[in-house]
């Protein structure tokens, strides 16, 4: 998968938007290494929750150039960075202001086939968590580091179509066994595709995908 040319945002860009970091580059080479597959797939309708600077997304519509390829943001900025990096590398991205997937739901509930999201997974105190987009929003995770990551979780039966995939990247501090019995519960299993130690991180690049009930 080719990284999308990020050279028409600025310092000060970066001073408003999440920089493409290390857990940015582990989602997209996790994507990378799982490609041939999806292709064979044929996923049509994609989203990247928290899309950022629109480094992930743009990289994901550039490689499934069928797939029609939305972004969702709390960040008014970060939309707008993500609107121009598609731009940049020539592909279309549909980046939305809202919260999580909530402004598209009605529109792609049960249609999603591929759900990605790179979440602010940083333990922190709850107080810390945003609802708004400033640059606080891409890391701060509250407890465990989980607090927005597991809004999200119980919406994924809804949200995914039935051989819908969901991409989300985590820390060990976000307890990786218990996501993976939280989405047990829901119907989901869990593999993981990537991991890497970046600095004092343990990054890890979960996917999830729908299991048969039990006895089929
Ligand atoms: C760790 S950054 C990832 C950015 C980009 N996807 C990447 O991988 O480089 C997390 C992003 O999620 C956004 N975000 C945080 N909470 C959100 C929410 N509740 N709904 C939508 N976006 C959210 C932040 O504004 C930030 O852009």
């Amino acid at each position: 998968m080719q990284t999308p040319d990020m050279s028409h945002l600025t310092a000060a860009d970066y001073d408003r938007v999440y920089e493409p970091a290390e857990d940015s580059f582990l989602l997209l080479d996790a994507l990378e290494a799982d490609l041939a597959w999806l292709r064979a797939r044929g996923p049509q309708v994609a989203l990247e929750l928290g899309c950022g600077s629109g480094v992930v997304v743009t990289a994901l519509a550039a490689a499934l150039p069928t797939c029609l390829c939305f972004g969702s943001d709390l960040s008014a900025n970060a939309c707008r960075a993500t609107w121009r990096t598609a731009r940049r590398s020539g592909v279309t991205v549909l980046p939305v202001r809202c919260d999580l997937a909530q402004a598209l739901e009605p529109r792609l509930a049960g249609r999603l086939d591929l759900l990605l999201f790179n979440p602010p997974y940083v333990v922190t105190d709850t107080e810390e968590v945003c609802s708004s987009g400033q640059l606080a929003a891409s890391w701060a995770g509250g407890r465990r580091g989980r607090e927005v990551t597991d809004r999200l979780l119980p919406q994924l039966p809804h949200l995914l179509a039935p051989g819908g995939l969901f991409y989300l990247v985590a820390i060990r501090e976000n307890d990786v066994d218990d996501l993976e019995r939280v989405m047990r519960r829901l119907g989901f299993g869990m593999t993981l595709v990537l991991s890497r130690r970046a600095g004092p991180e343990h990054l890890s690049v979960l996917r999830f995908e729908r299991v048969p009930p039990d006895g089929d």
